[in-house]
């Protein structure tokens, strides 16, 4: 199988406003250090999930890879080339809802498609059958304000798959979403994965959810986030609620947790100092 993405050595630094201070391994500066040199190769097709706590960098490394900021060194490669701006090959599902407000869900959807000048009718065509994937006909004319959190969730989702990407980037899109709603999603998003080819990147802060959609799990470590381990699910597919019983999915639970615990706890040990450091 061929690589789709590749990053080498992917390392990012921002420069914080004047007087503001972050530690770096217990030194003070004005410099936060977010990645420090992330290693991964993606192959075309595979759904990839990356755990890692809070603040390590997971949003950072997506942003790079959808080209909206660049890495500080280390490049991203996408089919062989460096990744340096946003592309439409690359549909974007943010950690926050990042719908337009001022179009309506038919509206939203249809966003990518104008945007490569795909007719009206066509593009029409195309977000209405999403609509009706993701339960909302009925919907089609409502702006953000007035759709449910997970309807907004579902709205951009469907946005980021209507012009067919290669690649998805999906930033913890389910974690404002109730329990239900979540599972129901997480099949849906497997079914409409599966059979497409598209190369998936999904950052979760939910380990079943790492290990229900994935092929592979990349653990980060706390910041300055790198990849700690990859660990390799291999479930059968198409899989659905009821793999969540099996030991296979217990015995790499236990995996991705052994690798992720000490990352949380460093990670929070730094709030301490920071609290402590504050005072
Ligand atoms: N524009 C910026 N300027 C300065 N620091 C930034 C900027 N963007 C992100 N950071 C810092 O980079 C670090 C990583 O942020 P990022 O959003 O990637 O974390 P994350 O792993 O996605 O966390 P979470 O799981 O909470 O979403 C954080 O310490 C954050 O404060
Ligand atoms: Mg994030």
């Amino acid at each position: 199988m061929s690589e789709k993405i590749k990053s080498d050595q992917v390392k990012k630094k921002f420069k914080l406003k004047e007087g503001q201070q972050v530690k770096n391994d217990g030194i003070v500066s004005n410099e936060v250090e977010v990645l420090a040199g992330v290693d991964l190769s993606i192959v075309k097709g595979e759904f990839l999930t990356i755990v890692g706590p809070s603040g390590c960098g997971k949003s950072v490394f997506l942003d790079i890879i959808g080209g909206l900021t660049n890495a500080t060194s280390g490049t991203i490669y996408l089919d062989g080339k460096p990744i340096d701006k946003p592309t439409l090959k690359t549909g974007y599902v943010f950690q926050q809802y990042a719908l337009f407000p001022w179009r309506n869900a038919l509206s939203n959807i249809e966003f990518g498609l104008e945007m490569q000048h795909v007719p009206r009718e066509e593009r029409t065509k195309v977000a209405k059958k999403l609509l009706s994937t993701f339960g909302l006909s009925d919907f089609w004319d409502r702006f953000p304000y007035q759709l449910s959190g997970g309807m907004q969730q579902r709205v951009a989702i469907a946005r980021a798959l209507a012009t067919n990407p290669d690649v998805l980037l999906m930033d913890e899109p389910f974690a404002a979403l109730d329990a239900q709603t979540r599972e129901i999603l997480q099949n849906e998003l497997l079914r409409i994965w599966e059979g497409t080819g598209t190369t998936v990147i999904f950052v979760t802060h939910s380990i079943d959810e790492a290990i229900f959609l994935a092929d592979r799990v990349a653990v980060f470590t706390a910041r300055p986030g790198i990849v700690k381990t990859m660990i390799d699910i291999d479930l059968p597919r198409p899989r659905d609620g009821n793999i969540r019983s099996t030991n296979e999915f217990a015995n790499n639970r236990h995996k991705v947790w052994d690798a992720l615990k000490g990352e949380v706890l460093k990670a929070q040990k730094d709030w301490e100092l920071a609290s402590v450091y504050a005072k």
